[in-house]
């Protein structure tokens, strides 16, 4: 397994709410650099159904057996965040041919923006190329089962805020 010494990568998104194929990039990245931080940020294009620090708290809850994860929050650019935590790589996961376009441009203007970082795309894994946070919300908002598609330590956390009662 390469890790790579004295690196810190940050993966940003959404996270609303963290998902198993979130967790499978956090744990492949995590093995991977020295520091990693999760960083919830804000998506112009979406309105997000949890609360910033939910989310957070959500992911706190997922990463807790990860010794090398921070989790933090930031209103602005990314590129900004990853000068002010001097981040060396900015980890994406690339799910299906239809996320290529918009990573592409973001990636490009992240270098653009800030040089000293790279983005780093992993493979989502197949099992979860599928998935999405609008998803899990949509099936959990109907009474749905979700068991699998979130960690399950925050299962029971996203029933309740989206359809109202304990399962
Ligand atoms: N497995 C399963 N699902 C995954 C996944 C994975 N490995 N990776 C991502 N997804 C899902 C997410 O849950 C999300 O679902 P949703 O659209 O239903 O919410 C979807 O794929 C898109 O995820 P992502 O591409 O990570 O978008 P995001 O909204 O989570 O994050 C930001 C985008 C926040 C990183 C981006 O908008 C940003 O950088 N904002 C800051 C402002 C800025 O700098 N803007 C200029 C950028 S150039």
């Amino acid at each position: 397994m390469i890790c790579l010494k004295n690196t810190t990568a940050i993966y940003p998104g959404s996270f609303d709410p963290v998902t198993v194929g979130h967790l499978d990039i956090i744990r492949r990245a995590a093995s991977l650099f020295d520091n990693l931080i999760v960083v919830v940020m804000t998506n112009a294009k979406k309105a997000p159904s949890f609360t910033v620090s939910e989310r957070v708290d959500m992911l706190k809850k997922t990463v807790a057996d990860i010794p090398n994860v921070k989790i933090d929050s930031y209103e602005g650019l990314l590129a900004d965040y990853a000068k002010k935590t001097k981040a060396d790589v900015i980890i994406r996961g690339l799910r299906a041919v239809s996320d290529f376009e918009y990573e592409f441009q973001m990636a490009l203007t992240n270098k653009k923006l800030y040089p000293d970082t790279e983005t780093l795309f992993l493979t989502t894994s197949a099992e979860n190329m599928y998935l999405s946070s609008s998803i899990v919300k949509q099936i959990g908002s109907m009474g749905g089962n979700i068991r699998g598609f979130v960690p399950d330590v925050i299962h029971d956390f996203i029933i309740k805020r989206l359809y109202g009662k304990d399962e």
